[in-house]
């Protein structure tokens, strides 16, 4: 561990690490014979269709039955990203025209396109310094249009779920769960995408478990799974999943076409089997890291609704001002371990498309009514989430760093964080 006060590579000390340490991917750093066997069956079986071939399929459907037990949830359902299965969440509450959804300022392009692209309204809220959801701004851009709370467990981070579902049933509200960038992490216990009405993860290169593209919804509820699934079928009801839920519901509408193949489900039922593994090299990492810089002079972490249950994608401390954040990044480089600002979202309400409120149609129903005409988007909107976002940097974790990795990493950061701190 480099001594207290020792001089920062940048200015010309010696680094902490001889060799920069980089994040890289989660899920297919893990692929090996467990993945080839499942692809090698469905190739083999000639049925990379996940409803009928000449064998009897069964790679998908295996992997929504193990996916659900994972999150305790009663049903889950495969898709090809998490894009379609926020689509199918949307869809499953029936959130449409005059519909108005609130979510995150800082997420996914996903998250406002699903809305959009049911004919719904996305309303921006602040992010806290969890970078979630803030629950304190939640509540005042509720109006009698409102059908949905978007609770995105952002990097790793699950939102602050008591009080989103407490607001939620005050107002009648659904609840979605967008867990894409937190599949396996959980709160107080309960696996993220099992608390909300519906859940919704991302199975694409840079989450938790991939197949390069994928995606999960996960609900309770037997009449959400149907039309979840119905939406992802064109409108039609399979057996399999009309097994799944005893008596079906509903009956035929206009859905798309978001089935997941049969290589796909392969590769993901390997996938689900490794999850935990994943989790828990990940969680060990960054307990490290937290034990290593907690006692740090005046530092503020980002917080974390359920330290338990966060993934511990990275840790993420607040240098109070943009200056010296960047500063910490650019001394951190130097001492070969790459810092980063908070990642992997944008702030929606900046985006110059989403200010234009640009819609594949002049007409589309989005921003047709009174209220669509109205909202307004833009950086003053959320200017307490674009601060947040300033503020902090941290380190992002790897399932595969080692103990030494870890050490490295604290001991860089209680290097550099005094000396930009001063
Ligand atoms: C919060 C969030 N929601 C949804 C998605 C969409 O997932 P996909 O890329 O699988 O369509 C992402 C992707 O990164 C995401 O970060």
């Amino acid at each position: 561990m480099a001594a207290k006060g020792a001089k920062l590579a940048i200015d010309g000390g010696s680094p902490i690490r001889e060799k920069p340490l980089r994040p890289g991917f989660w899920g297919s750093e893990f692929y090996d014979e467990k993945e080839r066997v499942e692809l090698l069956d469905v190739l083999e079986a000639k049925s990379p269709f996940r409803w009928y071939g000449p064998k009897t399929p069964m790679k998908a459907l295996k992997f929504e039955q193990e996916f659900a037990a994972r999150m305790q949830t009663r049903f889950a359902l495969a898709v090809t990203s998490g894009t379609a299965a926020l689509q199918c969440a949307v869809a499953a509450l029936e959130i449409g025209p005059g519909d108005e959804v609130i979510l995150p300022a800082w997420t996914w392009h996903s998250c406002f396109n699903a809305v959009v692209l049911a004919g719904g309204l996305p309303v921006c809220a602040e992010i806290d310094t969890s970078f979630t959801i803030d629950p304190e701004d939640i509540e005042h851009r509720i109006t009698p249009h409102t059908k949905a709370i978007m609770a995105v467990h952002l990097q790793g981070n699950p939102c602050d779920m008591d009080r989103i579902l407490a607001i939620a049933r005050k107002h009648n509200l659904r609840v979605i769960e967008d867990c894409a960038q937190s599949v396996g992490a959980s709160y107080k216990g309960k696996p993220v995408g099992s608390m909300g009405d519906i859940g919704i993860y991302s199975l694409q290169l840079n989450k938790t478990i991939t197949a390069g593209e994928g995606g999960a919804v996960t609900t309770n509820n037997p009449e959400l799974f149907e039309r979840a699934s119905r939406f992802h079928d064109l409108g039609g009801f399979r057996a399999p999943h009309q097994n799944a839920v005893g008596k079906q519901q509903l009956d035929w509408f206009f859905g798309a076409n978001y089935r997941m193949s049969e290589f796909t489900g392969g590769v993901m039922l390997a996938q689900v089997r490794k999850l935990d593994r994943i989790i828990s090299s990940v969680r060990g990492n960054a307990k490290q890291v937290y034990a290593g810089v907690r006692d740090l002079p005046g530092a503020r972490l980002r917080h974390l609704p359920d330290p338990e249950g966060e993934l511990g994608s990275g840790v993420f401390l607040d240098f109070g001002t943009k200056e010296r954040r960047e500063r910490f990044l650019t001394a951190m480089k130097a001492e070969n371990v790459a810092a980063s600002r908070p990642g992997g979202s944008v702030i929606l309400p900046t985006l110059p498309h989403v200010i234009a409120k640009k819609t594949i149609h002049p007409n589309w129903p989005s921003f047709q009514t009174e209220r669509g005409k109205a909202i307004r988007y833009g950086a003053d909107t959320c200017p307490r989430t674009i601060d947040i976002l300033d503020r902090f940097g941290g380190v992002l974790m790897d399932p595969r760093f080692t103990r030494r990795d870890a050490e490295d990493i604290a001991a860089a950061i209680r290097k550099v964080y005094p000396a930009v701190m001063s």
